[in-house]
């Protein structure tokens, strides 16, 4: 099941935007409305300046969102993080992506991601060139292309990386999903669906609307007026 969600249309709220002091709540809404990715921020205050989330948090609503059907999809924003891909696949984590730039040895730490039972995927910065991901295309499940500098929900979707994420579909095979985080809002999806991605996170866009339900329905009814990615 979790295969299947990686090549199809699907929302990826960010619970980065999320009240923290209902997070239940908050992931009941978006899971209500369709949503079976949950994305999940982790910042360590050296790769980004921020510091979030850590593997207590997964394992918090891990029974929540699998008992839905979801998957838990964690997105490491921290240096080394070979040295944490147990701990965060204990807590429950579904699929783990770990930054190009932040792994000096990536294909090692694809393999552990796997090894562990996960599906793996590499993320790379606006600036970061797509050609780093080349020799690996073999050893992920999914690519996840930044359209902020990661650090904080909120800000402006960095359009000029549109180009990278469309010659990204082209390198990629089929199977390998791509992934969208940053920015993305009902007056950037277009944009972003035209690149032929098909996994879109959205933070601010649905945890800081009046109605994060509402919210989250109007993405992905976006994206399903998009023909099904096939495979
Ligand atoms: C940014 C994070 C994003 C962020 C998205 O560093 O990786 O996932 O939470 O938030 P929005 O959708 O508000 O840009
Ligand atoms: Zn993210």
């Amino acid at each position: 099941m979790s295969y299947d969600l990686l090549t199809t249309y699907q929302l990826a709220p960010s619970i980065l935007s999320a009240n923290f002091g209902r997070l239940e709540e908050e992931v009941g809404k978006v899971m209500d409305a369709g949503a079976r990715v949950v994305h999940i921020d982790v910042m360590d205050g050296r790769f980004v300046p921020n510091i979030t989330i850590g593997p207590v948090v997964v394992e918090s609503i891990r029974d929540q969102v699998h008992e839905a059907g979801g998957v838990l999809d964690v997105h490491l924003m921290i240096e080394n993080p070979e040295r944490y891909i147990e701990a965060f696949a204990a807590a429950g984590s579904d699929w783990i992506n770990v930054h190009a730039e932040a792994c000096i040895h990536l294909n090692a730490v694809l393999a552990q991601i796997r090894a562990a039972g996960l599906k793996a995927g590499v993320t790379l910065n606006p600036a970061t060139p797509l050609a780093t991901i080349q020799e690996v295309t073999g050893d992920i499940d999914f690519a996840l292309m930044m359209t902020v500098n990661p650090g904080f929900s909120g800000q402006q979707f960095i359009a000029s990386v549109l180009p990278k994420i469309r010659r990204a579909r082209m390198l990629l095979p089929d199977h390998v999903g791509i992934e969208v985080d940053g920015g993305v809002a009902p007056d950037t999806i277009e944009a972003a669906l035209d690149t032929g991605a098909n996994l879109f996170v959205a933070g601010s866009a649905v945890f800081g609307a009046p109605d994060p339900a509402a919210a989250a329905r109007s993405l992905i009814e976006a994206m399903e007026s998009r023909k099904e990615f096939s495979d």
